[in-house]
Formats: C-alpha cells, sequence, structure tokens
C-alpha cells in the first residue's frame, strides 16, 4: 500500500506516442504513471525501462486473473522498448473505494467482503503467481539495503526509526509467519487498498479489482492487513472501523490474528522502493 504520486510526464510508450488525449489519473499510488483515454474506456500504465519487468509481472497477472471469473480488467495492448514500458487495460467501470463517503464504504461493506471472499477462495493449485513472505522479505531486504523506503509510507509511530531496526524488528517472527502462511495460503490481490477496489457508485457492488501487479499466493492476512488498514482512512473513528472489522471477519467467514495483521502491514511499506 502506497501513496507515492508517479511521474506525470507523458512518457514516449503511450499509444500513438500519447496524442489523442490521454488524461494523467492523480491518483496512482505506486512510481508508474498512469493515464486514462480521452473517451474513458481504457487505462494505461507506463513505466521507465528499468520497471519493466514489474508491468510484464502485472500484465500476466492481469490476464490471468481474467480467466477465473474474478472482475478486473483486460489486458488490450503491451509495449516494450528501450523508451519504457506501457500496459493498456480496459476500464473497469466505477470509482476507487476511497473516493466514496464514509457512509457509502459502510453500505458496500458486504459486498466488498463477498468480493475479496471470492478472490480468496480461488483454487490456489491453479494460481502460477507467488506473493509470499520470503519473497516480501527478500525485497524487504532488498530496499531496505538501497536506502530506498520511503518514510511517508511508513506508519506515523516509525517514522523515525531506521527502516534496517523495521525490518531486524520482523525477521524473527518470519520463521513462524511461513509455518502459518502454509496452513493459510491463498490467492492474493497484493496492494489490497481501497483505492485498488472500484465501487459502482449507483449501486455500490465491487465492479472490479485493479493493480494487479502484486498478485500471487500468499497468506490471507496479508491482503487483509491493508484492506482494513485502508479503510481506517475513511472511518477514522476506531471505534467503528474495529466494528467494521468484526462484521469483515463475520462474513468473510475466517477470524483475523491481529499479530499477523500487524506483521504484514508493518513489512509493506519496506516492499516499495
Ligand atoms: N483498468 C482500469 N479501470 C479502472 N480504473 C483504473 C484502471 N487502471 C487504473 N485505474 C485507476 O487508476 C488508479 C491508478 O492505477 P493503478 O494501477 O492502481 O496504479 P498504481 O500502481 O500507481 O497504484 C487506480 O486506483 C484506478 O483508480
Ligand atoms: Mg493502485
Amino acid at each position: 500500500m502506497s501513496d507515492r504520486p508517479g511521474s506525470r510526464t507523458v512518457p514516449p510508450v503511450l499509444p500513438d506516442g500519447g496524442k489523442g488525449g490521454w488524461l494523467p489519473v492523480s491518483t496512482g499510488e505506486s512510481g508508474a504513471a498512469v493515464f486514462r483515454s480521452a473517451d474513458g474506456t481504457r487505462y494505461a500504465k507506463c513505466v521507465v525501462a528499468t520497471d519493466a519487468g514489474d508491468l510484464e509481472a502485472e500484465r500476466d497477472r492481469v490476464a490471468w486473473l481474467g480467466d477465473q471469473g474474478i472482475p478486473g480488467p483486460r489486458v488490450l495492448d503491451w509495449r516494450s522498448g528501450d523508451a519504457g514500458a506501457c500496459l493498456v487495460t480496459g476500464a473497469v467501470s466505477g470509482v476507487p473505494a476511497d473516493q466514496v463517503a464514509a457512509a457509502d464504504l459502510r453500505a458496500s461493506w458486504g459486498r466488498v467482503t463477498d468480493a475479496v471472499r471470492a478472490l480468496h477462495a480461488l483454487p490456489v493449485q491453479r494460481c502460477p503467481f507467488r506473493r509470499d513472505v520470503a519473497g516480501m522479505v527478500a525485497t524487504a531486504r532488498e530496499v531496505v539495503s538501497r536506502g530506498a523506503v520511503n518514510p511517508e509510507f511508513l506508519p506515523v509511530e516509525q517514522q523515525h526509526t531506521p527502516a534496517a531496526e523495521l525490518l531486524a524488528r520482523l525477521v524473527p517472527q518470519v520463521a513462524r509467519r511461513r509455518e502459518q502462511e502454509a496452513a493459510d495460503t491463498v490467492v492474493c490481490h497484493g496492494d489490497l487498498c481501497l483505492p485498488n477496489i472500484l465501487l459502482d457508485p449507483r449501486t455500490l457492488d465491487v465492479s472490479g479489482f485493479v493493480d494487479l501487479g502484486r498478485l500471487g499466493l500468499a497468506d490471507r492476512h496479508a491482503d487483509l492487513a491493508l484492506l482494513l488498514t485502508s479503510a481506517r482512512e475513511t472511518w477514522p473513528d476506531e471505534e467503528r472501523a474495529r466494528a467494521a472489522d468484526r462484521e469483515f471477519a463475520e462474513g468473510y467467514g475466517s477470524p483475523l490474528d491481529h499479530d499477523r495483521l500487524r506483521f504484514y502491514l508493518h513489512l509493506d511499506p519496506l516492499t516499495w522502493g
């Protein structure tokens, strides 16, 4: 879960060299530059050449999820070269769930719960992608060693602690988390924050998941940590948020392990950089 504004200059990898009115989307969270076509039917996500591998991984995950009966975008075009890479997807209708009023998020919460449950109920043996704790920790080590952790992604109380120390606090838990993961592996979205869940503004149904670059097999808590924390930005009242957690756990059909939620919440910001 991140909130990093992407580069907003039109990259040369956009279809037609960016002609035809591609409008920058200001709510992107990663370092990618995201554009919407003027007619609103397509999205283009563009990265520099060094990040093409990540975007290619996203392309493959979008294509895979589209075959699993879970609502999301379709791959329409892919281009990659020295100037960078660009993934063009069909627009999922609706508005990102972080942009609806608190009352509307409340009203749609049961449907968000159902959509996440359906995603997590996909047969794990069908999923060719991994997003396991071992891989996340390896990524975190690499990001931390480059000094690339963005303090703004960290919980406020951690923003003045060196990232290496934050990682060192998590490492002793990894063996236990791996055991728990083995017993609790599902197909995770990988960045299940509200901006990546689109809602139909009229019916408040979930119209789809976007931003699938980190989709893969992982402990269900990796997704739930980001979802439940992200929802707290819409309903900052902690009592209300806890009620929503309980409602979620009931509808989702599995209890929440708060230690594990905290672990994944603290690991995630160390993996962006
Ligand atoms: N195919 C799509 N359909 C609808 N909205 C999209 C689509 N792709 C991107 N978006 C919108 O653009 C925003 C940023 O795209 P996203 O892939 O999440 O980029 P980032 O990795 O920077 O977060 C999303 O939160 C969503 O609002
Ligand atoms: Mg996103």
